[in-house]
């Protein structure tokens, strides 16, 4: 058996066996959430132990991109503290308010109290028939953040081009380019999976997307390909689409809009087609069930809740943005 092979083996068989000194073994956390209604939609979950890579701004435009696709979305933002999604969401329903323009529209909230039983209420309350499922995690490991992993039907885990970012997901050598071991998070994925296996649930698909990529690092991002590849033989994940770095997937955020949105808002700017075409391959690459509905219901415009004069200065502030 080659080198290569038998790493790759003792790394498999190492991965998820760690010692669960807290009490929060994957055999307790499968079985709480066992213990819940099951649930009707499909699960993503955004989830990666460091912060700063992009869990947010890409839960926020997958959920919105899915809604636009006719879909019913629920949005729960776990990470309270930060509390990007369920923001930026509110901002959204802010800007429908003012503007009366109709807008597909996750169900969303934020969960204040990290528990399961909340979790579900939560979910339940929100919409229980939603056909997706969207849950931005903490940007570190604690029982919901595992919670959440383990509920996921899809995982999505953002890293920026960096090695110091792909050490959440294991180590390389940089002289031979073998992996040298899981990383905490990779073991907790690990384990979880093994524990869904052992209980008959669904796998998990774990999608490893790269965020905020430059052009111009072309050689640095070969490296990093290439560590993701080795990375993703060890720990069973698929290497996502991912986004670039662009102003675009940013200037919206205050008022609750992606460049999906200026579709229908022509009277504003026009959507940037590179970034349209990056979050099509995004969301392409995960593969998600269900696919596309056939038809597409346009949101009912509502009626404007502001003056003139309000919209009037909230369109001109939305247009000087662009
Ligand atoms: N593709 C991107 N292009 C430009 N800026 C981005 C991109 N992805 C994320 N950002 C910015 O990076 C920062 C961290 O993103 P965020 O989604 O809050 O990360 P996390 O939720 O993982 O902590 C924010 O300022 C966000 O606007
Ligand atoms: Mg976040």
């Amino acid at each position: 058996m080659g080198t290569e092979a038998k790493d790759n083996r003792d790394i498999a068989a190492a991965a998820g066996t760690r010692r669960w000194s807290d009490g929060e073994h994957p055999g307790v956390i499968l079985a709480d959430i066992a213990s819940r209604p099951s649930l009707a939609g499909h699960v993503i979950t955004f989830a990666n132990e460091k912060g700063g890579v992009g869990k947010s701004t890409l839960a926020f435009h997958c959920a919105i991109a899915l809604a636009h696709a006719g879909h019913r979305v629920v949005a729960l933002d776990l990470d309270w503290r930060q509390s990007t999604l369920d923001r930026g969401l509110s901002f959204r329903e802010g800007t429908v308010r003012i503007l009366g323009t109709g807008l597909p529209m996750p169900a969303h909230a934020v969960l204040t109290r990290p528990c399961t039983a909340q979790l579900y209420q939560e979910l339940a309350r929100l919409d229980a028939r939603a056909d997706y499922i969207v849950l931005d995690a903490p940007g570190a490991d604690c029982p919901i953040f595992r919670r959440a992993v383990a509920m996921a039907d899809t995982l999505v885990t953002p890293v920026n081009a960096s090695f110091i970012d792909l050490q959440a997901l294991g180590q390389v050598d940089p002289v031979s380019g073998r992996a040298q071991g899981p990383s905490c998070f990779a073991d907790t994925v690990a384990g979880l999976r093994r524990e869904r296996e052992r209980r008959g649930r669904g796998p998990i698909d774990w999608v490893v997307a790269k965020n905020r990529v430059r052009n111009t690092e072309r050689r640095h991002i070969g490296r990093i390909d290439a560590a993701l590849a080795t990375l993703s033989q060890h720990h069973d994940f698929r290497v996502g689409e991912g986004l670039a770095e662009r102003v675009a997937f940013r200037e919206l955020f205050q008022f609750g809009l992606t460049h999906l949105d200026l579709e229908l808002l022509p009277e504003i700017a026009r959507a940037h087609p590179g970034t349209l075409a990056e979050l099509e391959k995004l969301l392409g690459s995960l593969a998600l069930d269900p696919p596309r509905p056939a038809r597409r219901i346009a949101p009912a415009a509502p009626r404007a809740r502001s003056s003139p004069r309000t919209r009037a200065a909230y369109r001109e502030a939305l247009v000087a943005v662009l």
